[in-house]
């Protein structure tokens, strides 16, 4: 069964048209990666997808109708975006941002299990959780983005280029840690991802963009085998 359905998805700024059309699925519990070039609308398909941006065309979670509501009604019915630079509040500690991401959510004894699961996906974020997010590593940024995103309880979960700015070492470790919250939380990943082998990596599905469509769809697998295909659409080797 699909949890994500999206048909002919158009967005884009202003007058400028950036997504021309996107058809894609995602099975449930499944990681789907994005791949493409610079440019191509990975990061405003994520927006499309959370509302952050206005869209034609048809976007289905667990058969619900997200096209067209708020950003906050699409948080609210599970949608939790990370996005590109992570999002977080640097000024504010660590425990205030994991807090800030159960904003839409009620049960104050629910929240506080979350926040002892959370460390136990990223214990550095458990020492860390009265100093201010500002004073935290690049990597532990990241895991606070994706901490503060589980929070919501989400059944969508939108990464933007987790691996921006890490070293590769912390890159992999982030990668096992998405890899282990979608396999104990059932919880259906997309990740838009530059570095494809990483990607396709943990994904069961992956789709190229290019220039605001999808090129290429196939299993992670196809699109790891097919060297052809990584070096014409990606541009490099996987
Ligand atoms: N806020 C914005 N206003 C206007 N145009 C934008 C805005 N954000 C992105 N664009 C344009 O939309 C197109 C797609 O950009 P987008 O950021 O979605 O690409 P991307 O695939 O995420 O690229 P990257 O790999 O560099 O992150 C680009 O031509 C970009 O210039
Ligand atoms: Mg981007």
């Amino acid at each position: 069964m699909s949890a994500l359905v999206v048909e002919n998805l158009v967005a884009g700024y202003g007058d400028a048209r950036v997504l021309h059309g996107v058809d894609l699925t995602v099975g449930e519990g499944e990681i789907c990666a994005i791949l493409g070039p610079n440019g191509a609308g990975k990061t405003t398909l994520l927006r499309a997808l959370s509302g952050v941006i206005r869209t034609r065309g048809k976007v289905r979670l667990d058969g619900t109708d997200l096209a067209g509501r708020s950003a906050d009604a699409i948080a609210r019915l599970g949608v939790a975006h990370v996005p590109e630079g992570r999002g977080t509040f640097m000024p504010l500690t660590v425990e205030d941002n994991l807090r800030l991401g159960a904003f839409v959510r009620r049960g104050k004894a629910a929240i506080e299990e979350d926040l002892e699961r959370i460390h136990t996906y990223f214990p550095v974020l458990k020492t860390r959780l009265k100093q201010a997010a500002g004073s935290l590593s690049g990597g532990e940024q990241q895991m606070l983005a994706i901490g503060r995103a589980l929070m919501l309880r989400p059944r969508l979960l939108l990464l933007d280029e987790p691996s921006l700015g890490l070293a590769p070492l912390v890159t992999r470790e982030l990668f096992r840690i998405v890899r282990a919250i979608n396999e104990e939380e059932r919880t259906t990943v997309v990740v838009v991802e530059q570095n494809a082998h990483l990607a396709l990596g943990i994904a069961q599905q992956a789709h190229v963009l290019e220039t605001g469509r999808i090129v290429l769809s196939g299993t992670a697998q196809q699109i790891r085998d097919d060297e052809q295909v990584a070096q014409s659409y990606l541009g490099y080797r996987v």
